[in-house]
């Protein structure tokens, strides 16, 4: 999708949504949990503090960390939910803050259930398309899910609806379906994850019916002006796990049915691919799915983003002049330099370079998960009103998670 009138298409050329509102410009905040929700998982002063700086920073896109839309199913447990109105204000107040800010930016919100990547310290018995559990390094964390009932899934479909349509009450501009990472809308698009034998499950269509219901439920419970997206995995990278292939018939399938956005990532917590590159060709051109993207584009002329890797504004352009990608995605680049969005549009040769949080013990950094959760210490940081701290030791960190969740952090990580 180029820039109207055959202007040069550059990060500043904005990008229309459907009838919602036009991202002012080619620069998307990809949603990073921030873990900061209230005891009761609300947002208050921390996330309006966090996201009004990033209003600032001048991303056209802010897409929110995901939001569950079951208290009963968390990610982690800090995680912020939406299933009711009986703490509507504090999501208004949220949103608000994103508007007062910057009148122009677009805000989203990303909403998830997580399946079966609930760790125990949330989920006794967390549930999931089918009775697999989670294997690999992982899966200590986790308890071994159960199969949902079909009245569930439909449930949990509305479940989905509800929740975007009060996103849309509250004053956020879209929503942005997770189907990516692993979570259950991802568990639903996996052979491996999802062996049922019903209408969910068996062939390729049947796998998708969850994400494309969740689609036109939401699209039935909201305005036409509300933007509704998806965040896709090009692939699971596992073996009988989702391939290309079938990303590739739900890019189309999505497309067709009308989608406002298709945001590219990849991975699960069993492989992790969607913080790390997947092989050398891709470091030279930063992005880690660009080349998955460059397919998707020819299925689909939805307007697509991708993630993952980002980290100079010549790639960057790159990346948009190639047409693979009209959106570009950024994570934790934003969670250290908030205003990196300005930085990029105002100099082409802009570009940052990211620390590896590591604490010298690669089993440690695995079972900690210490690169997100250096990364969301930033963000708390942010939400407390001081700078992010790209020099911030990792022991800090340990220490943190230490003190909020006691010897069992060394086992029940969220990943
Ligand atoms: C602290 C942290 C939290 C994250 N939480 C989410 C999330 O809630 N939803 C999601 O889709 N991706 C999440 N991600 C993944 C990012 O959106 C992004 O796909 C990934 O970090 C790669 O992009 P980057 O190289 O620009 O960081 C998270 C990443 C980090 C570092």
């Amino acid at each position: 999708m180029g820039a109207a009138n055959n202007t040069p298409l550059t990060l500043a050329s904005p990008l229309p949504f459907g009838a919602g509102p036009s991202s002012p410009n080619r620069v998307m905040k990809s949603a990073m949990s921030e873990a900061l929700g209230t005891s009761d998982h609300n947002p208050d002063e921390r996330l309006v503090r966090l996201y009004r700086r990033w209003a600032e920073g001048g991303a056209g896109l802010l897409v929110t960390g995901n939001v569950m839309i079951d208290r009963c199913a968390l990610g982690e447990p800090g995680n912020v939910v939406l299933e009711d109105d009986r703490a509507l204000d504090a999501f208004v107040a949220w949103a608000a803050a994103v508007h007062a800010a910057n009148a122009t930016t677009v805000l989203w919100m990303q909403i998830n259930h997580p399946g079966k990547q609930s760790p125990s310290v949330v989920s006794k018995v967390p549930v999931a398309p089918s009775a697999v559990p989670l294997t690999g390094s992982i899966a200590k964390a986790f308890n071994p899910p159960r199969a949902l009932e079909d009245a569930e899934i439909e449930g949990l479909v509305a479940r989905f609806a509800a929740s975007a349509a009060l996103a849309e009450r509250a004053g956020f501009h879209g929503v942005q379906i997770h189907a990516a990472h692993g979570y259950l809308v991802s568990q639903f698009l996996s052979p491996h994850h999802n062996r049922r034998e019903d209408r969910w499950g068996g062939s390729a269509e049947n796998r998708r019916r969850f994400l494309l219901e969740i689609y036109r439920a939401i699209r039935s419970r909201t305005g036409p002006g509300f933007s509704v997206a998806v965040k896709l995995n090009s692939a699971d990278f596992q073996r009988g796990g989702f391939t290309e292939e079938e990303s590739l018939q739900v890019v189309s399938e999505l497309g067709e049915a009308g989608i406002d956005l298709i945001e590219i990532s990849g991975g699960t917590y069993e492989k992790p691919a969607m913080t790390g590159s997947q092989r050398p060709s891709t470091v030279a051109r930063e992005a880690y799915f660009l080349d998955f993207a460059a397919k998707a584009r020819a299925a689909t002329s939805a307007p697509l983003a991708v993630t993952g890797g980002f980290r100079s504004a010549a790639a960057m352009q790159e990346a948009l002049s190639s047409g693979a990608t009209d959106l570009i995605g950024l994570a934790r680049p934003l969670a250290l330099y908030p205003d990196l969005p300005q930085s990029l549009l105002n100099d082409p040769e802009f570009k940052v370079t990211l620390p590896a949080p590591s604490s010298g013990n690669k089993k440690l950094d695995a079972a900690l998960m210490l690169d997100v959760t250096w990364y969301e210490h930033q963000l708390a940081r942010m939400g407390a009103g001081d700078e992010p701290d790209p020099s911030a030791g990792v022991w800090g960190t340990v220490w943190g998670l230490v003190r909020t969740g006691g010897a069992a952090v060394f086992r029940k990580r969220r990943a």
